[in-house]
């Protein structure tokens, strides 16, 4: 079985990347999306969002990271491609899922799902730029408004030769309003050959098992659950127990050893506050502690109360 970090813009960045790779169970990391317009992007952009590209392309535990790209453009993708597989990227995955208007407007991510025919082209283009040794990935959702098209997306995404699709269960409209549909990927599986990743609503390993059935697929990429119980890739591979909370503290406290420049040192407290979202639905005593750090803004206050 194979487990994929998802990626998520502002909030799975490389830093958070580290963590939980370090804490283990994960095989591939995807990037929060680079946003392709018409231009060839500089190496500082790439470098940017995944500074890992300096160091081999892995995380300090040896994770591959794999640059995501989104726009509409076949060719620009096509040239973005190469540029971050020369930098180093190991493949480069195509984003078709995110939901955020500002993205749908300028027409990328998830509305693509409403134009087969432009999918096809992008992931013809991109899988003809790279080199063939390198994987060229999709990941979709369901559909834009509803799944009327996902068959015919992934036949187009299939002809076009893509080497991997990682499905989240669920429309754009249906956001990321539980459930998540993991039988569709089932179908989905009759209609392709492509190796299958089933993403959506996997919190604890009961979900993954249950996902798994359903959709007959053996790997996942698994993204809110990771913050919500960091160990949760170790508890569905490796059978281990989930991370207790007094744990988790000790990895939100090891956090604050990372150094962040140029930012004010807003970084840790920021980033601390946006955890603790996800850490309460596992953690009870998350909850709590949120109502006490929420109002300091400094990362000392912040370790305090977490080490106390
Ligand atoms: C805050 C946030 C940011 C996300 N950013 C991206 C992104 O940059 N690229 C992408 O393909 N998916 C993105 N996603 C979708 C996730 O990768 C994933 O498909 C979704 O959260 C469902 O998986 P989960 O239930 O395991 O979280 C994002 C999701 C969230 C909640």
């Amino acid at each position: 079985m194979k487990i994929v970090l998802a990626p998520m813009e502002g909030v799975v960045d490389h830093l958070m990347r580290d963590m939980l790779t370090r804490v283990g169970g994960f095989d591939l990391c995807i990037t929060e999306f680079v946003r392709v317009v018409e231009q060839l992007l500089p190496a500082k952009t790439f470098y940017r969002l995944c500074p890992e590209l300096l160091n081999g392309a892995v995380t300090s535990s040896g994770v591959p990271v794999r640059v995501q790209l989104l726009g509409q453009h076949p060719q620009w993708l096509a040239e973005n491609a190469v540029r971050a597989v020369e930098l180093g990227s190991p493949g480069i995955d195509l984003n078709f899922g995110c939901p955020a208007k500002t993205v749908n407007k300028s027409k990328g991510g998830a509305v693509l799902l409403k134009e087969p025919e432009t999918l096809y082209q992008i992931i013809k283009a991109v899988r003809d730029a790279v080199p063939k040794d390198q994987p060229v990935s999709a990941k979709i959702r369901l559909g834009f408004d509803d799944t009327s098209l996902v068959l015919e997306n992934v036949d187009a995404i299939t002809q076009a030769g893509a080497d991997l699709l990682t499905v989240h269960a669920r429309t754009k409209a249906d956001g990321y309003r539980p459930p998540a549909y993991w039988e569709w990927i089932a179908k989905i599986k009759e209609v392709t050959d492509i190796p299958i990743i089933a993403n959506g609503e996997i919190w604890n390993a009961d979900d993954a098992k249950l996902c798994q059935q359903r959709s007959g697929c053996e790997n996942l990429m698994i993204g809110r659950g990771a913050l919500a119980m960091p160990n949760l890739a170790q508890t569905i591979k490796n059978n281990h127990a989930p991370m207790s909370w007094q744990q988790t503290k000790e990895l939100l406290v090891s956090y604050s050893g990372y150094e962040i420049y140029s930012d004010k040192g807003r970084y840790y407290p920021n980033r601390i506050k946006q955890w603790f979202n996800y850490l309460k639905r596992q953690y009870p005593e998350a909850e709590t502690m949120f109502v006490e750090l929420k109002k300091f803004k400094n990362a000392d206050d912040i370790v305090r109360i977490l080490a106390a």
